[in-house]
């Protein structure tokens, strides 16, 4: 059963880390603002004097699925509230509502007034659903999902908790503040568009409350139950690979962020970063997550950044309507991963290497070495195990878009060895 309390371990800003459930509810009345009454008016006029093409194109993309995010967060957040059993929660749930309602408010006359955007609310929302990418509709539509459930079963705890760790922690944490700011850093560097910074630093700020009240929230639901904490590693498996998709700009064209002196790699490093520092805050292991789990997590955030989007180029992860291209540094950067997924004692009581040998590219292999399995390029001879796939296929079955029992029902995996060897495949990884 989950509790209220003063548990420590919190994110956000510094003063809000030992903040009860209260004193965030407090700091949202310590801190009022209107939406409506910012003025406008030079934004309008600095959007196509001061602005190029590229970047009005950018800030439409990044904002539309601020609008769409706040939107769908509005409506949602009701389902959280209703299902909250404490009083200083669901308290802090409500101004949390009011808070996403205003940044829709603000998002909307924004990109009416000053971005020429639709007519009227509706049409503006409208009119913003083509820059929404595969990876922000996945997590959105899943968000909607969960929040169905919830009106459902409004008792049942691990819904909650997932509820709590798409909208606190992935939506909130890890997506809303690179996702919204990134473009804010530029606009105070430039000094221009004052109502559109205003604004999304009022944002920032009731953001902060809302990263803080999550990860409070979400560190007692899953210390007070094992379903509960089970039911958030599994929210994060399955949303994570969405989530890798959503700053996917269109046709992957890095001068959408670069046009504000921001690179792609500095938002997915800046995510990952976010993303463990949450997953600590709340005692969850980053290995205790598949994805996480296949990441070298000794090298620095900006080159797990940058091997991320080698993935993401080649097609392997961020959009699962992109079949793969594997570029060179992808099979390694998959092989490490499965070497690191892999069972040891299985892998070593198999006797010899497994080899994977694809119908469209050269062979590599992996191998116990000492305590760990190692991944190589290039054909062992003595392979113990053989998997033989299209590259592709393989690619998709290492990040988990592809499930191999599918594969191997509709042939497009073939296993080759003895007998004890193929019954150990299914043990082989996590
Ligand atoms: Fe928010």
């Amino acid at each position: 059963m989950c509790q209220t309390g003063e548990t420590e371990g919190m994110s956000g800003s510094p003063d809000l880390r030992n903040a009860s459930f209260r004193d965030l509810y407090r700091a949202w009345e310590d801190h009022p603002w209107s939406s409506s009454a910012i003025d406008l008016s030079l934004d309008a006029k600095q959007w196509t004097e001061e602005l190029g093409e590229r970047q009005r194109e950018s800030a439409l993309w990044n904002y539309a699925m601020f609008l769409k995010g706040v939107e769908t967060e509005a409506r949602t957040l009701s389902a959280v509230m209703d299902a909250t059993p404490f009083e200083d929660e669901r308290a802090f749930l409500a101004t949390q509502i009011v808070d996403e309602a205003r940044h829709r408010m603000f998002l909307d006359r924004w990109l009416r007034e000053v971005a020429g955007q639709g007519e009227d609310p509706v049409s503006t929302l409208s009119a913003m659903e083509d820059h929404l990418t595969w990876g922000f509709r996945q997590v959105f539509e899943e968000l909607e999902r969960v929040a169905d459930a919830l009106r459902k079963k409004p008792r049942d705890r691990p819904l909650l908790t997932q509820a709590v760790v798409l909208c606190h922690v992935i939506i909130e944490a890890v997506l809303a503040i690179p996702g919204e700011h990134f473009i804010h850093r530029y606009l105070e560097k430039r000094d221009i568009l004052p109502g559109l910074a205003y604004g999304l630093t009022q944002t920032a700020r009731d953001e902060q409350r809302h990263v803080a009240f999550g990860a409070k929230f979400l560190d007692e639901l899953v210390h007070h139950s094992k379903e509960c904490r089970s039911a958030a590693i599994e929210m994060f498996d399955r949303v994570i690979p969405w989530m890798v998709g959503v700053f996917i700009p269109p046709n992957l064209d890095p001068s959408y962020t670069e046009c504000f002196d921001f690179t792609l790699g500095e938002i997915y490093a800046f995510g990952l970063r976010a993303l463990e520092r949450s997953l600590q805050d709340v005692g969850i292991n980053p290995r205790e997550i598949r994805i996480l789990a296949r990441d070298d997590r000794s090298l620095p955030y900006e080159e797990r950044a940058r091997r991320l989007l080698v993935l993401i180029e080649s097609g392997v992860v961020g959009d699962d309507t992109r079949e793969p291209d594997l570029k060179p540094e992808a099979y390694e950067i998959l092989f490490e991963g499965m070497a690191r997924a892999m069972d040891v004692d299985v892998a070593r009581s198999l006797e010899g290497p497994l080899e994977w040998t694809f119908t469209d590219a050269e062979p590599w292999h992996l191998l116990v070495v000492g305590d760990h399995v190692e991944a190589r390029p290039g054909t062992p001879g003595d392979a113990a195990l053989r998997l033989e796939s299209a590259s592709g296929d393989w690619a998709k079955i290492a990040v988990g878009r592809f499930d191999p029992r599918w594969a191997l029902l509709r042939r497009r995996l073939r296993v080759h060895g003895s007998l004890a060897s193929k019954a150990k495949v299914s043990k082989l990884f996590d």
